[in-house]
């Protein structure tokens, strides 16, 4: 497996692929998770070289902690740097090349004062994380733009765990043509249904015995969300606030919980639900000192007719 820290190593290397490159852009702080991703960008880059039909296909991982992305008082600072055992998640998973770049080297020697330059969705990183996280989505789309530029992938993978995230960036690719298949792949979930994240090593004994909750509440809405019909005991408006209710008394504290209609995001309705839309519901909560995202797909198949490729 190759490392590179600087794009004029990883270019050269780039250039000696005759097959697809497959990408999977990470913070660090590998998890299951994103093995997942690994496995399934090096199974997929491969399809046709499996049949014979082409070269042997090549999978590139990054690992950059985005500061752009961090809003003041997040967790930039104190976000797990954890390269070695990073790098070991890699080699297991048959990565080929792994892109640890500086900031400098992604954001220039001057930055932040001498980089100006920002790529920006603007109505679907709107609601959800792009409320409660002003700048965050700017920050993702710049950073995979310029991951993207650097690495030159012909197909890349993100986790739905970050669902809003996803098709924010599948738009951004079909906007900007990008030539980069945006595809996503099925949260990698412990066996309570806490899905991974970099984020849970926070979590104190107590907190971890809580964290569950959100998946579980999260999978029984969808559930209902996924039934025809509501009745006026059992409204949308009630049965969310029955939900969140019950997550804040166990000591969470939600930020959103909220079903957004895919793939625009507009908010869900009743004629939504009669229709058998597909959608998203999808939590951000505090545990502490912890911030936790999950989600849930309503209604997941229809969006493969819609043209989204999902491994899940
Ligand atoms: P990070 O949080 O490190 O996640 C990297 C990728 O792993 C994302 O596509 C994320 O959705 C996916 N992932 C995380 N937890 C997962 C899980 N439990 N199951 C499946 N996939 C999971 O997301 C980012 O980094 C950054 O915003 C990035 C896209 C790299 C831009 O900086």
């Amino acid at each position: 497996m190759d490392v590179f820290h600087s794009v004029a190593e990883y270019r050269a290397w780039r250039a000696r692929q005759a097959g697809p490159v497959g990408f999977v852009p990470t913070m660090g702080a590998l998890h299951s998770g994103h093995a997942h991703l690994m496995a399934v960008c090096r199974r997929e880059i491969n399809t046709r070289a499996r049949e014979g039909l082409g070269p042997r296909g090549s999978s590139v991982v990054s690992i950059f902690v985005n500061p752009t992305q961090f809003g003041p008082g997040e967790d930039f600072d104190r976000y797990p740097r954890t390269l070695e055992a990073d790098l070991e998640i890699c080699r297991a998973q048959g990565v080929d090349a792994v892109f640890a770049p500086s900031a400098r080297e992604m954001y220039g020697d001057s930055y932040p004062e001498g980089f100006t330059t920002f790529v920006e969705e603007t109505r679907l990183s709107k609601p959800l994380c792009g409320a409660v996280r002003p700048g965050h989505f700017r920050g993702v789309t710049t950073v995979v733009s310029l991951l993207f530029q650097a690495t030159r992938p012909d197909r890349a993978f993100f986790g739905l765990k970050d669902a809003q995230q996803f098709f924010v960036l599948h738009r951004m690719a079909r906007d900007l043509h990008l030539e980069v298949s945006v595809e996503g792949v099925a949260t990698v979930r412990e066996p309570d249904g806490l899905a991974l994240s970099s984020r849970n090593r926070y979590l104190s004994a107590a907190e971890r015995e809580i964290a569950p909750l959100i998946a579980q509440t999260l999978g029984a809405l969808a559930a209902q969300l996924e039934k025809p019909l509501l009745d006026d005991t059992h409204s949308l408006g009630a049965i969310l606030s029955e939900a969140r209710a019950g997550l804040e008394a166990r000591g969470l504290k939600v930020q959103y919980l909220e079903p957004r209609r895919l793939p625009d995001f507009e908010l869900w309705s009743a004629a939504d639900q009669a229709a058998d839309r597909p959608g998203v519901l999808a939590v951000a909560a505090h545990l502490g000192q912890t911030r936790l995202i999950d989600n849930r797909l309503i209604h997941g198949k229809h969006l493969k007719s819609l043209g989204y490729i999902l491994h899940i």
